[in-house]
């Protein structure tokens, strides 16, 4: 049997294949198209301190081998969600892990605490990246200070494993990943979506109510790839990489580039079940290739 086995810091996974937040609600709209329990982890969607409406519809575009949200982090709180969402889930054979989001510092310090408190839950998402908010998300993950302080907020009240998932709409991707692990993130996640639009030419208007969203799915494979590895090359911390990964093969190459585990998103609005099926594609690959453990690949493209 091949060890599938990784860890992130003091999380320990099953295996490398996890959901990306927003693509895969709180984990229990799927137990009737997989077995969610074979995931080694559910990023639940993004979660504030206030019940969120999010933007204006459309909230979503298909555009050429992608697609395009601007959900603006709809949710019901974190309070809803500790008291009403996650005991419904909490028994699933599967890291819950949720994905924090604020206004404001205070904001994400204020659901950390929350969140700490809870037992079950070992591992946050701080998200500094959502690209669809008029304040907070990206606007502190493009900003190398305030990437600092964001983290180092959270990291004061948190005690568990932080992982930082950042921007890809940035210049250099390393300095950000490098900045957030000296704030103290115990793992970088990576990448959120890139800003984008689409216009209806024949109506001359945006597609999008927010005119802007955030581009997904295999159009960013190729540069969400580059961006893992530049990132691997540059902190010591695990990196869980994302962007278009559609099937194994684009898993193995996310971990390849150095990803310690995956998280599969904009697949699963095409077919719920495309997690598992990665996993089963990753099992082949390492018997194909004879290796036994996944933790032999992180990193392992052969570049000489
Ligand atoms: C959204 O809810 O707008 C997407 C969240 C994100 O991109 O982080």
């Amino acid at each position: 049997m091949a060890d599938l086995s990784v860890s992130i810091h003091k999380l320990q996974l099953k295996n490398p294949v996890t959901t990306a937040s927003g693509t895969y609600g709180y984990g229990e709209e799927f137990v009737e198209f997989m077995d969610v329990n074979r995931l080694a982890a559910i990023f639940v969607k993004g979660i504030t301190l206030e019940h969120r409406e999010g933007n204006p519809y459309p909230r979503m575009a298909e555009t050429a081998s992608g697609m395009l949200n601007s959900v603006g982090l709809q949710n019901r709180g974190v309070d809803y969600f500790i008291q009403h969402i996650y005991p419904r889930v909490r028994n699933f054979d599967t890291h819950i892990i949720p994905n924090v989001n604020g206004s404001t510092i205070e904001d994400y310090v204020t659901v950390t605490r929350k969140l700490n408190e809870v037992k079950g839950i070992e591992a946050i998402e701080l998200n500094i990246s959502c690209p669809n908010v008029k304040a907070g998300g990206m606007a502190f993950g493009i900003n190398r200070k305030s990437a600092m302080e964001a983290t180092r907020a959270v990291r004061d009240v948190y005690d568990k494993t932080l992982i930082v998932k950042l921007s890809p709409n940035v210049t250099d991707i390393a300095d950000m990943a490098r900045a957030v692990v000296d704030a103290g993130a115990d793992a970088i996640s990576l990448v959120n979506t890139f800003l984008g639009m689409a216009i209806n030419a024949e109506t001359r208007r945006p597609i999008l109510g927010t005119i802007t969203g955030g581009l997904s799915g295999p159009a960013i494979k190729p540069i969400a790839l580059r961006m893992v590895w530049d990132v691997f090359k540059a902190v010591k911390v695990p990196v869980i990489g994302m962007g278009g990964i559609m099937n194994a093969a684009d898993a193995i190459e996310f971990i390849l580039a150095g990803s310690t585990a995956i998280q599969v998103g904009t697949a699963n609005f095409i077919d719920p079940a495309a997690s598992v099926k990665i996993l089963q594609g990753v099992k082949e690959y390492m018997a194909r290739q004879g290796v036994s453990s996944v933790k032999e690949l992180i990193g392992g493209m052969i570049v000489k």
